[in-house]
């Protein structure tokens, strides 16, 4: 007999015509169309309120939709809850953590609740998200944010699920803490696994994410690419050299490359645009094989530009609400050049 093995990929998350009302006022989500790859990397961006959570919400079977459907896994939200829940690693808003139990009883909870007792390394999931072992050796209510955090991390990675939805993971971490996260969720994704995650930090979904969507007001603005949004808006990114002495001819010659935009020249600095961050490194290069560099800045605004652009927040100042945008752009910026 000759069997024919038909494989389709299907998404991880799908939505159609998404829809959760609360009350009569509240149009929390608003005709979502969604669809989320097998494998992806997916950032889930908007300000306060924009509909973030409540989408997760329902993809957890946590809400239910006022209309419209989604899937998880090619399984149904709603009928097929209790199947996608074993498959999935979640990272909820808020965390979900009790007081009195340690770190390590948490985990082993996360273990029992989904049968994984058998093959989980409790050692190298603390381990991995930086918690020590006397640490998870400590009930939970005296953990600070940064460390509940870690632990909801590890939780939500314990027994590498297909899918992690997580709920703005960042939250609560210092610097070194979301380059650390950052790092296990590129980690995740090399095993096969799918991310989906919510930030309001811009540069954290463009070091880590294939592709991004942006909400606003329940509504999906944009999805794509970062290069692709980019281009669309015809957004320049740009870096500041300095040097000892700029040579005859070398502005002229890194204008001449692709995806160069233009460049300045200052005294002593070159101020160079390009079409997108990894041109950057190109065109740093290409100066450093001239020249002494004496300093790099990287002014890369583009991000909270296009965001501003999707949700209206105009060219100025962003909205208070919005603040954490400019604040942690710039201080992703300085990180940047060395990545
Ligand atoms: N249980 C609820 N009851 C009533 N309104 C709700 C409920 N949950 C969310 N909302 C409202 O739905 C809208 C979307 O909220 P949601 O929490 O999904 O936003 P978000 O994008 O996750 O925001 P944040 O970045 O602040 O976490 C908001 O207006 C919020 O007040
Ligand atoms: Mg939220």
């Amino acid at each position: 007999m000759i069997g024919l093995v038909v494989v389709t990929s299907m998404p991880a998350i799908e939505t159609d015509g998404l829809t959760k009302r609360f009350g009569a006022d509240v149009l929390a989500v608003d005709d979502l169309d969604l669809t989320v790859e097998e494998g992806e990397v997916f950032g889930f961006l908007g300000p306060n309120g924009a509909g973030k959570s409540t989408t997760i919400n329902v993809l957890l079977d946590f809400v239910r939709p006022t209309a419209g459907s989604a899937r998880v896994l090619g399984l149904d939200a709603q009928a097929d809850a209790a199947a996608i829940r074993e498959r999935i690693g979640v990272l909820p808003e808020g965390g979900e953590l009790y007081d009195r139990l340690t770190g390590r009883e948490h985990l082993e909870w996360i273990a029992r609740t989904n049968d994984l007792q058998e093959s989980v390394d409790y050692e190298a999931t603390l381990d991995r998200v930086g918690l020590t072992a006397e640490e998870a050796a400590r009930p939970v209510g005296g953990y600070s944010k940064g460390m509940a955090q870690r632990l909801a991390f590890g939780m939500a990675i314990l027994g590498e699920p297909d899918l992690l939805l997580l709920d703005e993971p960042s939250s609560g971490l210092d610097p070194t803490g979301m380059q650390e996260m950052r790092t296990i969720i590129r980690e995740e994704a090399d095993r096969g696994a799918t991310v989906f995650f919510s930030s309001h930090i811009l540069g954290e979904v463009e070091s880590v994410c294939d592709r991004l969507g942006i909400m606003n007001e329940g509504r999906l603005v944009t999805t794509g690419t970062i290069d692709a949004l980019r281009d669309e808006l015809d957004l320049d990114a740009s870096v500041s050299i300095e040097v000892d002495a700029v040579p005859d001819g070398l502005a002229a010659d890194i204008e001449s490359n692709e995806g160069v935009h233009a460049v300045e020249t200052d005294g002593t600095t070159l101020t160079i645009s390009v079409a997108n961050p990894t041109r950057k490194i190109d065109a740093i290069r290409r100066v450093d094989e001239r020249a002494t560099v004496l300093d790099v800045r990287s002014t890369d605004t583009s991000l909270e530009q296009l965001f501003n652009t999707y949700t209206g927040n105009g060219e100025g100042e962003p909205e208070p609400s919005a603040a954490g945008f400019a604040g942690d752009e710039t201080a992703e910026t300085a990180a940047e050049v060395g990545r």
